[in-house]
């Protein structure tokens, strides 16, 4: 039976717990993507705090895939030596940090990348005034490779593992869409044909960096609108990537429209915990790969629940560490049970600041 506090891989990685760091946009990039020292402190406070897995929040592997001013970039190798210093800040720890790497699709603004967001098709729906631009097979091609050589900037920098960001309605989850990829070439037109954008970054990578360099996916279950991806389609998808040497899948769902669902808020009752759950079974029958549940895990007898009974391997959360870095260690030594946070979501409001938490002004 797994246990939190015991080592477990992912791949060829040892993790010396099964607890993980959700990717959190940490908004302490500077305006050219760059490290800042207040990004570096966040991060080590959690290696401090004894996280297993940290995930560095999303950074942009193309500029027209920025999501907002204070993103991390990884876009150029000129970001890298700033990169290595949160990983060598994490590594004096006993704790791993991977990197998330993502492309922001429609989700930005015209304000943000100077120019139209790029999409796999105009859907009038999710694309007020048609302010887009659909992409080319050409586009598609160099974005696949900005991906990979934002991968290989990663193991440049030292990240014990990358992320490829496939939910919550970005580029790489528009393209898995059916309500946002209409596309009738090879990139659309069924599901094998959306899962492709995907499946060629897995591959593309792969190439690049060897197939033993931990590579994981977020994936969405469900994307709670009509006419989205849903659990059956998520399944297959999981399949595709087991198929692809893919070693972990982290559980989410949702997108820009029904982020409520993604961020679910006043988790305070056991019940509310894991509000993913219900998908990791069914994804649990359809994949052998290792799956790693967010969403609302807040308790310690939730967190052994889940891991006794098989129905994930990690156990992932986000904002309870950004109110309590040392979470980790304190349920470790039984200093408490539960986080204290208590999901009221106001840390994802701020823009400008970098992450906290506002019940407790320091970070
Ligand atoms: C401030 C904030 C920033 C986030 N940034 C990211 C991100 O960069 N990448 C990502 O995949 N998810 C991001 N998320 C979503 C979380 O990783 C997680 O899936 C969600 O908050 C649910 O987990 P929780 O209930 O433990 O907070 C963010 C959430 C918050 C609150």
């Amino acid at each position: 039976m797994k246990s939190l506090f015991e080592k477990a891989r992912i791949g060829d990685l040892t993790l010396p717990n099964r607890l993980v760091r959700s990717a959190t946009g940490e908004r302490a990039a500077d305006d050219g993507g760059r490290v800042t020292d207040d990004l570096v402190h966040i991060i080590e406070k959690l290696a401090e705090g004894e996280v297993g897995l940290i995930i560095l929040g999303h950074s942009f592997v193309h500029p027209p895939g920025r999501v907002s001013r204070k993103m991390t970039g990884i876009h150029q190798d000129g970001l890298i030596s700033g990169l290595t210093r949160i990983t060598e800040a994490v590594h004096r720890y006993d704790s791993r940090v991977a990197l998330q790497i993502n492309h922001a699709g429609r989700q930005t603004s015209k304000e943000i990348i100077g120019g139209l967001p790029l999409v796999p098709s105009l859907v009038p729906e999710y694309a007020p005034k048609g302010e887009v631009k659909v992409l080319t097979d050409k586009d598609i091609e160099e974005i696949i490779e900005c991906f990979a050589q934002a991968a290989r900037r990663g193991k440049e920098a030292g990240f014990d593992a990358v992320q490829i960001h496939a939910a919550h309605g970005y580029l790489v989850s528009q393209f898995l869409s059916p309500m946002m990829n209409h596309r009738q070439d090879k990139w659309g037109g069924s599901p094998a044909g959306r899962m492709r954008f995907l499946q060629e970054i897995v591959r593309r990578t792969h190439r690049l960096l060897g197939s033993n360099f931990p590579l994981l996916v977020k994936l969405n279950a469900d994307e709670f609108i009509e006419g989205g991806l849903r659990i059956e389609e998520s399944c297959e998808v999981s399949g595709m990537l087991e198929a692809e040497g893919i070693d972990a899948i982290e559980i989410s769902g949702g997108i820009r429209e029904t982020a409520s669902l993604i961020i679910r808020k006043d988790i305070d009752a056991p019940e509310k915990e894991a509000y993913f759950l219900p998908y990791a079974r069914k994804l649990r029958q359809a994949t052998s790969i290792p799956l790693i549940l967010v969403g609302g895990i807040r308790t310690l007898a939730v967190m052994e629940r889940i891991l006794g009974d098989g129905e994930a391997d990690f156990i992932s959360m986000c904002r309870p560490f950004i109110r309590q870095p040392d979470l980790t260690r304190k349920l470790k030594n039984r200093e408490t049970t539960e986080a204290s946070c208590i999901s009221c979501s106001r840390c994802s409001q701020e823009r400008e600041r970098p992450v906290y938490c506002p019940l407790d002004e320091t970070y």
